[in-house]
Formats: structure tokens, C-alpha cells, sequence
């Protein structure tokens, strides 16, 4: 989704905020360009492609003065990624430029009226119409938060925005609602940004700001204000821990490698103080005044809804509680049914998308409580549920998620070994068991995932050649073959499909020949006879098969990956890195941009 970052402070403005657009790179964009005010001349420099290409443009232009300005990574939802419908937009008198995150819904209405009084658009964004509305609330006499505040009075929609203006060089204004917007503060400067990385190496001192709370930095100051009111809002400051070095390669050649390597740190971030293997139990303080739910609802999007459907197996096989799971975009346009006693939990690595926001939206507005499962401190799932749970893997660079699924699988046994024991489904020796796996299971990764990669390496070789991919799964593996498949065609653009190995042969199975390769999800369960039956009949059809599975397994297949096996559902935490591992080593050798696929977004912010 799109990147704004504002600086307003004392240093040359224009190279803190290609920084902190680097910074925000990996929330996929496609355009980018900054704006600011120098000789009391409103300039801006824009660009289709990389942040290179705008740096470049940059450097053949004098913007060595400027010590206040904007600038935006943008990723399309409105208009081709041309230079013309990049941000800053400006207004036609060049008084004003403003950048944008989120959707103007009624910008057509919008711009018809303002054409018909005589503006011309230069873009085909939904965006344009706001610095045009704000420009004509100023022309009727109205001071700049004056008409911010008419402005948005009028837009249907989400926006995280922020304005410069040729009259105040060193202001700053900014508002939002539903897109995340954060003030940095400094020493002698202030930011505005989408996100915190934008100015992390400068300032640790953060204001969350709420939907429609409008704010105005200075150098020297910085104000919030509640939209509606206008009054003052008092806000206070946080202190961020966060580690640079945290959001940072570490040697790795990507962050997705990095990131899945990163998953037995993950485990045993996510499970302290959550587990004591001493007494063999699960402590989790976040959910204690939490109603065990009659129905627990799962809304979520991409990866996170697949670590949803994955849980479904476990809640009901262990607390015995009926789950349902929703891909939050339908979630929020079907009537889905809640109870009082029902618990909405939403999964959420950003916990800013805005399908999974507007499902929890729905459920609050029917009085049933929600549960956020998120990675991101402060995000809006975490501000707006009744109770949240942190996923603690860390910040998440790479577009393609990995570390945060696995903590949020780890997250969800969690939950459903406390529900399951609360409710006497499980027995305490049960619980222990799994604790003590959960407590070894870092180490076992650890020592696990340099060979993995190394295996994934030359089967990627292997199988480079498909064009399509089945990976099979059956039980809780399916949920995770479906993962298998979203990782590859994320990040080498080949197409798969994860399913159910029982329901392939009724249809999918049509497709297979030599070229079809499948990727079975073979753990040693009870499952396994049944499984291997499908394979028979993928093979008897000339189709190739590569098994995921563990030693002794006795599956009859090559070629065969062999991980190692651990306790029960535990297995899933060593086939995801596989599945992770083999997509990404794919990606690697057919030359492509691993941390930021194409058309890709980080954090869906949009519907
Ligand atoms: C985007 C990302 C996916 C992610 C999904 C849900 O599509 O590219 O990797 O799984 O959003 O994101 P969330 O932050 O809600 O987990």
C-alpha cells in the first residue's frame, strides 16, 4: 500500500525523505515522488518506477534547501502507474500538495462537480479531488484546517493524508481515517508517516493517531486535533523498542530468507511467558476475562486466513468449539450470524487490512466481542478489539508473509490448549506434552532449516521447468498446502493450487500430466494410507510428484523431502519453512524480485 512520509525540521528536508521512503519500499509501490516549498516556490518531483528513478530526477534539480516537505510511494488503485497519477498532487494554482493512502469512494461525483465550476485534473486518481476541494474551501476565505476539516466533511472513504502549503513552508498537516498515520517527534523536527520504519533511525517518540484526528507539525511543535470538534485532542507519546538492525537484511540475500530463518527465534518469541514448560502449562493473561466463545468466528485475509483454517482443526478437535473461518472480503458481505456468546477473531500480521478491520467492524457493531491476533503494536486491529494478542514475530518486511504466520500459529494453539484445557477437553498431561514440544520445538527447527534450504535449493532445480504446481494436503495440511501454493505463484509467478487430496478427483484431477507436477504434504499420521491412495491415482496418470514427509514414513515416491518429525500438530511448525524455503529458492533461480513480487502490496490498507 502506499508510503507518506513528512518531515518538517531543521536538516535538509529532501534526503530524510527519500530515507524514509526507502524505508517503506517494501509495502510495494510502483510511483513515488516528494514535494516541498523552496524560494517560496512549490516544487515537485515525480516518477513511475523505482525509488531510484525518482532519486535520479531529484539529484538534476536544486532541492538542497528545503527543510519541510512530503513524500509518497504509490501503489495504483485508481489510474495507471504513470507519473502523471504519481503523488504529490498540487492544486491549480501550486499553492498546495498533498499525498495520499487509502480510496476517495465518491471521487467521481466529486470531480464532476468541481470540473463543472471550471478545474482541470491532470490525473486519473481519486486523490486529485482533495487538494482541488481544499483549494477552493481556501478560496471561499477558510484557513487550511478549516478546510482540511470541509474537505473531508465531503469524501466517502479511507484516507492517511498529509499537506504542504507555499504560504506556512514549515507546516505540516496531516489527517486520517482508517489508514494508519503516525507522528514522529524530534529535536528541532517532527514526521508524519504511514508507518514507523519511515523515521525509526531519527525517533523512537511516537503519537498514534485515531480515525479522524487531524494534526499540524512545525519544526518545534506538533498539535492534534479532533476532526469533528476541531478541538485540541491530547495525545501521549510512546517510546518505540524497536531495533533497526531488527528491519534490517542481516546478511541474508533477501528478507524473505532472513525472515524464514528468523521462525525458531519467532517461536520462542511468541511462546515466552505464554508457556511454562516447569509446569508443563499456558499462561495467556490476554484473553483471562475473554468468555470462552459457543461459536468462534475466524476472519482474515491472505496468509492470515490460512493460519485460520489451519486452527479450525485444532479449536474444534481440542476445545471442541465450532469454527467457522471467512476470507474477511466476503465476511463483511454475507449476514453472518453472531451471537452474544460468539468471538470474533480476527488474524491480522499489519492489523491495518482493511477487509479483516471492516469484519471486526461489523462484529462490534453487533455487540459480540472481538479477539485480534496482530504483529503490529498499536495497529488499528489492536486498537479496536476487546482484547488483542501480539504475535511478537518482529516487523515483516518481505511482501510475502512467513515468520508471521508462524506465530500466528503458534498464537492460535496457544489459545486453543488453554480453551481446550479450560473446558476439560484435554488433560493436564496432554497440555504438558505439549508445552515440552512447543519448548524444544526452536531448537529443532534451527538445527533443521540449513539442510531445508540446501534440499529446497535442488529441488527448485528440479522442478523449474512447471508452469503449474498441484500441492495436496489432507486434515490440517491442507490449509497449509494452500499456504505452499500462495507462496509460489507470490514470488515466482508460477500458477498452483492447494487443495484437499481427497476432493482432486472430482475435477482438479483432469488437469494432471507429465508437465503437472504435485507437491504432496505427506507427514506420518493417521491420515497417511488415505493419502497416499490419491497419490496412487496422480500417478497412475503420469503426473510427477515431489512428498513432503518424515523418515520411515514409508512413503514410495521420489523424489521424497524428508524433515524431521516432532509431537502432533507440532509437525506443521517444519513442513511451513519447507513449503516457504522451496517457493522462495524457486523465485531465487528464476531471477526474481523475491521481497517485492509484482503487483503485490504488503499491507492492503484498500478494500
Ligand atoms: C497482503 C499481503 C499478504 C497478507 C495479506 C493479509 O495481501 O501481501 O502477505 O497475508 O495482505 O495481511 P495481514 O496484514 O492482514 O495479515
Amino acid at each position: 500500500m502506499c508510503g507518506i512520509i513528512g518531515y518538517s525540521g531543521h536538516r535538509p528536508a529532501i534526503p530524510m525523505i527519500m530515507d524514509g521512503l526507502r524505508r517503506l519500499e517494501y509495502r510495494g509501490y510502483d510511483s513515488a515522488g516528494v514535494a516541498f516549498v523552496q524560494n517560496k516556490r512549490l516544487e515537485t518531483i515525480r516518477a513511475q518506477g523505482k525509488l531510484d528513478q525518482l532519486a535520479a530526477k531529484i539529484k538534476a534539480s536544486d532541492a538542497a534547501h528545503a527543510t519541510t516537505g512530503l513524500g509518497h510511494t504509490r501503489w495504483a488503485t485508481h489510474g495507471l502507474p504513470t507519473e502523471d497519477n504519481a503523488h504529490p498532487h498540487r492544486d491549480s494554482g501550486s499553492h498546495l500538495a498533498l499525498v495520499h493512502n487509502g480510496i476517495i469512494e465518491n471521487y467521481s461525483s466529486l470531480k464532476r462537480e468541481l470540473q463543472s465550476q471550471g478545474v482541470s485534473f491532470s490525473s486519473q486518481t481519486d486523490t486529485e479531488v482533495l487538494v482541488h476541494l481544499i483549494s477552493g474551501f481556501l478560496n471561499q476565505g477558510q484557513d487550511i484546517p478549516q478546510a482540511i476539516k470541509s474537505t473531508l466533511d465531503r469524501v466517502d472513504g479511507s484516507y492517511a493524508l498529509a499537506v504542504i502549503n507555499v504560504h506556512n513552508p514549515e507546516e505540516i498537516w496531516a489527517a486520517r481515517h482508517s489508514s494508519p498515520l503516525i507522528l514522529g517527534l524530534g529535536t528541532g523536527e517532527n514526521y508524519v508517516a504511514s508507518d514507523i520504519p519511515a523515521f525509526l533511525p531519527y525517533t523512537r517518540e511516537v503519537v498514534f493517531l485515531e480515525d479522524r484526528e487531524l494534526v499540524r507539525i512545525t519544526p518545534s511543535s506538533w498539535q492534534v486535533f479532533d476532526l469533528r470538534s476541531m478541538q485540541e485532542v491530547d495525545k501521549t507519546p510512546q517510546h518505540i523498542s524497536w531495533d533497526v538492525q531488527a528491519a534490517q537484511k542481516g546478511g541474508y540475500r533477501h528478507f524473505m530468507l532472513k525472515e524464514i530463518m528468523e521462525q525458531p527465534e519467532v517461536i520462542r518469541d511468541c511462546t515466552s511467558g505464554r508457556i511454562d514448560p516447569e509446569q508443563g502449562s499456558v499462561v495467556l493473561e490476554e484473553i483471562q476475562d475473554l468468555p470462552i466463545p459457543e461459536v468462534l468466528h475466524i476472519v482474515a485475509c491472505g496468509t492470515s486466513y490460512h493460519a485460520g483454517l489451519w486452527a479450525k482443526y485444532l479449536f474444534e478437535k481440542w476445545a471442541q468449539i465450532p469454527v467457522q473461518v471467512d476470507i474477511a472480503s466476503e465476511f463483511r458481505y454475507r449476514s453472518p450470524i453472531l451471537r452474544k456468546q460468539d468471538l470474533v477473531l480476527t488474524i491480522s500480521q499489519s492489523g491495518e487490512t482493511a477487509d479483516t478491520l471492516a469484519g471486526q467492524r461489523i462484529a462490534a457493531e453487533q455487540g459480540v466481542k472481538v479477539l485480534g491476533l496482530c504483529n503490529v503494536l498499536g495497529s488499528s486491529v489492536a486498537r479496536e478489539s476487546d482484547a488483542v494478542i501480539y504475535t511478537q514475530a518482529g516487523p515483516e518486511i518481505s511482501v510475502a508473509s512467513t515468520k508471521a504466520m508462524c506465530s500466528q500459529m503458534v498464537a492460535l494453539l496457544l489459545i486453543a490448549l488453554d480453551w481446550g484445557r479450560k473446558r476439560s477437553f484435554l488433560s493436564s498431561d496432554f497440555v504438558r506434552r505439549a508445552v515440552a514440544g512447543l519448548s524444544d520445538l526452536p531448537q529443532v527447527m534451527q538445527a533443521a532449516l540449513p539442510g531445508m534450504q540446501d534440499r529446497a535449493s535442488r529441488l527448485a532445480q528440479d522442478f523449474s521447468r512447471a508452469r503449474s504446481f498441484f500441492y495436496l494436503g489432507r486434515g490440517m495440511y491442507t490449509p497449509l498446502a494452500m499456504e505452499g501454493a500462495l507462496k509460489l505463484k507470490e514470488i515466482s509467478y508460477i500458477h498452483a493450487e492447494g487443495y484437499a487430496a481427497g476432493e482432486m478427483k472430482h475435477g482438479p484431477i483432469a488437469l494432471i500430466d507429465a508437465d503437472f507436477p504435485t507437491f504432496a504434504l505427506a507427514p506420518a499420521d493417521e491420515l497417511l494410507p488415505k493419502l497416499q491412495a490419491n497419490l496412487q491415482e496422480v500417478q497412475a496418470r503420469g503426473g510427477p510428484i515431489l512428498a513432503l514427509t518424515h523418515p520411515g514414513s514409508g512413503v514410495d515416491i521420489s523424489p521424497v523431502w524428508e524433515v524431521p518429525q516432532v509431537w502432533g500438530p507440532l509437525n506443521s511448525f517444519l513442513f511451513l519453512p519447507a513449503l516457504q524455503l522451496f517457493a522462495y529458492e524457486m523465485a531465487v533461480y528464476l531471477g526474481k524480485d523475491v521481497d517485492q513480487p509484482r503487483n503485490l502490496a504488503k499491507s492492503v490498507t484498500v478494500e
